[in-house]
Order: C-alpha cells, then sequence, then structure tokens
C-alpha cells in the first residue's frame, strides 16, 4: 500500500511550493475522522471527530510547521524561533531537527505541559521559560524575527495558515461535502482562520457545495474574542489556549462573519467534564485545550441551536498523552489513582468484581 506522503505532497497544487522547495516532512496530516456515536446520540446530530492528536508530535501544528520549516529552509533559513503554549515548540523542534536547522523556543514559565516541554527538549530545541505569560513570549519573539536572522513560525506566519488549511481538505474528501457546523478551540485564532480558508478554498475549487458555520471556542478566563478585550492575566487549566491577545484577532471576526459563525467561552469545569466525555464515551483521549471542541458542542446543544440531523465536525487539536495528569482527577476532584492488589487471582477477581 502507498504510504500517505505528508499535507505538502499531498495537496500540493492548493499550496504555494515549487520544484525548489525543499519538502521537509515527517508524514503529518491524513488524520482520522471518527463518527462518534456517543455524541450524535446526546445532541441529536451527527457528529464527527477530526483526531490531530495523530500526528508526527501529537497536535495540528505539524501541518503548519511542514510548510513552515520548508519555505524558512527555501529562504536559507538557519534557525527557527516561536513562542509557545507548548504544541508549537514541540513541532518546531521536531521539524527543524528533521531539516537539520536549529529552533528557538519561548515559553511561559512553569504554565506548559510536561509532555510538550519533554518534547521540545528531546528534539534539541534551545528553550528559553520566560518570566511572563504566552502573549509576552510571541511579542518578543517577533521583536528577535525583526532584528536578528532568526525565522518566525509562528501562525502570524502565513505559511502556517497554509500547511492548516489542509485539515479541511481531508475532512471534505472523507465526507464528500462540507459539514454544516465546524467546531474549534480558540487560541491565537490561527487555526480557525486556517479552516475557513481551507473550506473556501476547497469549495472554489468544486469540491463542496457550502462552508460550514465555524464555530469557535476560548476558556471562560482566556476569552478575550468572546469579551470583545485584551485579557492581561489569561488563566485556565486548558494550557494550550491560555492566550489573553489572540495574534488572528482580526481574522478570526472576519471568519466568523462571513460563516455565520460563533465564538462562544467555556468554563474549566465544563472542559474537563467534555474531556471525560470523550474519553470515556467515545474512546478517543485529548488535552484540555481539545475537549473545548466537545464542551463547545455540547453547550450550543442544550441551547437548542444545533438543529437535529446536522453534520458536525469537531476538531481535537492535540493528544491526551501530552498533558495526561487531569484525566486521574474525577469530576468532584476525586482522586482516580488505581487500587494495589496482591498478586493472588482469587484477590485480583475479587478487585475487579469478577465472581
Ligand atoms: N489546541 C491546542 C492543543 C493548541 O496547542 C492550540 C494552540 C490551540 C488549540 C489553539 O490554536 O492558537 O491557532 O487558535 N497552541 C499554540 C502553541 C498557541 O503554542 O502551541 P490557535
Amino acid at each position: 500500500a502507498k504510504q500517505w506522503q505528508g499535507v505538502i505532497r499531498e495537496y500540493a497544487d492548493h499550496l504555494d511550493v515549487t520544484e525548489s522547495t525543499p519538502i521537509i516532512t515527517l508524514g503529518e496530516g491524513g488524520t482520522p475522522l471518527i463518527p462518534a456515536p456517543a455524541l450524535s446520540r446526546r445532541t441529536g446530530a451527527d457528529v464527527w471527530v477530526k483526531y490531530e492528536g495523530i500526528n508526527p508530535t501529537g497536535s495540528f501544528k505539524d501541518r503548519g510547521m511542514t510548510m513552515a520549516v520548508s519555505k524558512a529552509v527555501e529562504h536559507g533559513a538557519k534557525v527557527v524561533v516561536c513562542a509557545s503554549t507548548g504544541n508549537t515548540s514541540a513541532s518546531a523542534a521536531a521539524y527543524a531537527t528533521h531539516a537539520g536547522i536549529s529552533s528557538a523556543v519561548l515559553v511561559p514559565e512553569g504554565k506548559i505541559a510536561m509532555g510538550k516541554l519533554s518534547q521540545a527538549i528531546a528534539h534539541g530545541a534551545n528553550l528559553l521559560q520566560i518570566e511572563g505569560n504566552f502573549d509576552d513570549c510571541l511579542a518578543i519573539a517577533r521583536e528577535l524575527a525583526d532584528n536578528y536572522p532568526v525565522h518566525l513560525v509562528n501562525s502570524v506566519n502565513n505559511d502556517r495558515i497554509e500547511g492548516q488549511k489542509t485539515a479541511p481538505f481531508e475532512i471534505i474528501d472523507v465526507l464528500g461535502d462540507a459539514p454544516d457546523f465546524h467546531f474549534i478551540p480558540v487560541g491565537n485564532a490561527g487555526n480557525y482562520t486556517a479552516y475557513t480558508r481551507g473550506y473556501r478554498e476547497y469549495a472554489a475549487a468544486g469540491h463542496a457545495t457550502k462552508m460550514p458555520r465555524m464555530f469557535g471556542f476560548q476558556a471562560a478566563g482566556a476569552a478575550p474574542i468572546v469579551r470583545g478585550e485584551v485579557v492581561t492575566a489569561p488563566e485556565t487549566i486548558a494550557s494550550a489556549i491560555r492566550i489573553g491577545n489572540p495574534a488572528s484577532w482580526g481574522h478570526a471576526l472576519e471568519a466568523r462573519d462571513e460563516t455565520n459563525g460563533y465564538f462562544g467561552m467555556i468554563e474549566d469545569a465544563k472542559i474537563l467534564e467534555a474531556q471525560r466525555v470523550l474519553s470515556s464515551e467515545v474512546g478517543i483521549f485529548v488535552e484540555p485545550a481539545s475537549a473545548i471542541s466537545v464542551a463547545g458542542l455540547l453547550e450550543r446543544s442544550d441551547a437548542g441551536q444545533i438543529p437535529a440531523g446536522a453534520k458536525i465536525v469537531l476538531t481535537v487539536t492535540g493528544h491526551g498523552l501530552k498533558d495526561p495528569q487531569w484525566a486521574l482527577k474525577g469530576a468532584d476532584g476525586e482522586d482516580l489513582a488505581p487500587t494495589v492488589v496482591r498478586a493472588d487471582t482469587g484477590e485480583v477477581a475479587a478487585a475487579l468484581g469478577i465472581t
């Protein structure tokens, strides 16, 4: 069987690449679109999950990073730089290493998940923890790129958005048309912008008859777009989207208006509840930021906004193994750590409740 070639080769016709572009790929994209009967039953809609945790570094960032690093190398860059809440840093470090160049990464001190920090370090990033939040890190990364010989690979780099627009291509290729609604987490709003562009371009190319309504969700403690103002001290357990001043804010509002979309916000407790629904009823384990798509769907369904039978795709952006600690707590914060039993079959059977 032919192996998936990564998003640049698979969708070269839709991307700004030429014969002279070196294609730096780890085989990203081609992720599963999984029917979610448990969510369909809860909402009366036809719900599918685009599982972006199944990318080489465990998040959707790889789609954008293959483009950003390929173009950086084409332009002769020797160092890429990014600010990150974690996933971008893991992806930038992996793709830079694969390309044989280096990566400089700025993360908010103590605020990124252990799995992501481990990835960036394992891939050889020159990583600094900054005494500040993500927005401070991004401001410095942008200034570094303006004043030093380093190439910025945050989503303010259009190559990132270009790579990320391939996810809706895959969704349309599987479903045969665009869904009615698309639910997606929002931090910097780069991915919301990228999906809208992808849906628009693939429809214009004749692959779909419509665009979905784009529904984006922020954590209640980090919801600048919903609140209409910068959040100077964003707080949420969904560390990936702990962002108070999104870089693609303006593009996101345009995309919302274009698709008759919506921005909502979700409390942390509801995010964790949705994470448990997805892991224990559908069989998909995602990090908290990703679960906000599910929480958003359940909330909009309760609000009566989801018509029966509507076709809905939820993007879940990152793998649960990146930030696993939340799975070991129950709804009321109780410890779900497993029981210890003597190595005795009878005792094990009794402890399992098997009679
Ligand atoms: N979900 C996950 C798991 C993320 O890591 C991010 C962003 C988002 C959603 C939001 O995407 O920013 O395009 O709206 N993470 C960035 C990072 C900020 O540094 O890894 P967005």
